[in-house]
């Protein structure tokens, strides 16, 4: 019924397009969630599997990290260990730092990001520009008490009324899903979703989907496979292909804010319930992020377009006529001075993977 509809929305003027107005959103934080779920027509039209992309980038900061910084900072206030006027600090590698900001500068907190200094200078401007107190710092592994998420941490404790609220083993973020992304997929498919895939950063996503659309299929006797997309560079494919175990980090992606070097709290809750993992290289994320811009008009980062790729290899695994559903993180904007110039991608040896109708796109020096 639900694919029979899909098809007939996708008829030329077969249903006039509905302009859908919500009810009036309080404030920055009322206008996180609600994202539409985008039908990727080629790619459907490929694999014989409708792909849908949850278009987390129309969040009111511009990507899906909105919903965690609204549910961290949520859960600090509840707690009663952030009091008006008080200090949200974060270790992030930027879209939740740039969530938290947004959020702060909206409920009246000082916010203070440590970020790893490899990450993009728009990025770190945005950061700037929206009021945070930024603190780039040497890119060092976890298990280093210099590793920024330790930074913030000591420096959240160091002074009064401040949080740090700890994004990666905090599972408020995995609850933020669990209660807004994971029931708009399962209302928005009506509850034809077959499979769900997408990559990690703190695993929120990932866990809070999955948990909740396995839950929901088991209440009505349907079945939905969870899978883990994961880029270079990042631990958890070979981790869950091996049935876990935990290799040293090694090599490197493009994509930001994705890829791991341990099983966060986080992604822990879920990890037992993932059916699967599929690697993806650089070489076929960049190649999307290409196609869906030449091919659906989608402007996105690196690790949306991984994801795609991710759903696509799902689609193929479980066969046509299925709904395999993932997150459209964020824009390319962040990212457009990398993804989009033809210097920066030779020296990721990546000019060559974008093929030559679409070298168009490559209009920055
Ligand atoms: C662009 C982008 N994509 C994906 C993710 C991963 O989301 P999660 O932390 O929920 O695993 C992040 C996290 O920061 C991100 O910035």
């Amino acid at each position: 019924m639900y694919l029979r509809r899909l098809a007939a929305s996708t008829r030329g003027f077969a249903r006039p397009a509905s302009s859908r107005a919500y009810a009036t959103a309080n404030g920055f934080t009322g206008a996180i969630g609600n994202t539409p779920l985008i039908r990727l027509r080629s790619l459907s039209e490929e694999t014989g599997c409708n792909i849908l992309g949850k278009a987390e980038f129309q969040n009111p900061g511009g990507s899906v990290k909105d919903r965690a910084a609204l549910y961290v900072i949520r859960d600090a206030e509840e707690k009663g260990s952030l009091k008006p006027g008080g200090t949200v600090v974060e270790g992030t590698a930027g879209n939740t730092g740039i969530g938290l900001a947004h959020v702060c500068r909206s409920k009246g907190y000082k916010c203070v990001i440590y970020m790893p200094n490899t990450q993009s200078p728009e990025k770190i401007d945005l950061l700037r520009m929206l009021g945070a107190d930024v603190r780039p710092v040497p890119a060092v592994a976890f298990e280093n008490p210099e590793n920024y998420n330790h930074q913030a941490r000591r420096y959240a404790e160091s002074i009064p009324n401040a949080v740090w609220t700890n994004q990666f083993d905090n599972t408020a973020n995995t609850r933020a899903h669990y209660e807004t992304t994971g029931p708009e997929i399962w209302s928005q498919t009506n509850g034809a979703v077959d499979g769900f895939v997408c990559s990690t950063g703190t695993g929120g996503t990932l866990a809070g989907v999955a948990r909740y659309l396995r839950e929901q299929a088991e209440k009505e006797g349907k079945k939905v496979e969870n899978w883990l997309a994961d880029p270079p560079g990042s631990v958890l494919y070979s981790y869950i292909s091996s049935g876990g175990k935990l290799t040293e980090r090694s090599g490197g992606s493009i994509t930001e804010g994705i890829g791991q070097g341990r099983v966060t709290d986080n992604l822990g809750t879920e990890i037992g319930n993932i059916s699967g993992a599929l690697h993806i290289p650089d070489e076929r994320s960049i190649e999307m992020l290409y196609r869906l811009l030449d091919e659906e008009g989608l402007y996105l980062g690196a690790s949306s377009s991984l994801n795609v790729v991710a759903a696509v290899d799902l689609a193929k695994k479980l066969g046509p006529g299925k709904t395999i559903v993932t997150i459209l993180c964020d824009g390319a904007y962040r990212y457009q001075t990398r993804l989009f110039s033809r210097a920066w991608l030779r020296s990721k040896g990546l000019e060559n993977a974008i093929p030559q109708n679409l070298q168009k796109y490559i209009v920055l020096e």
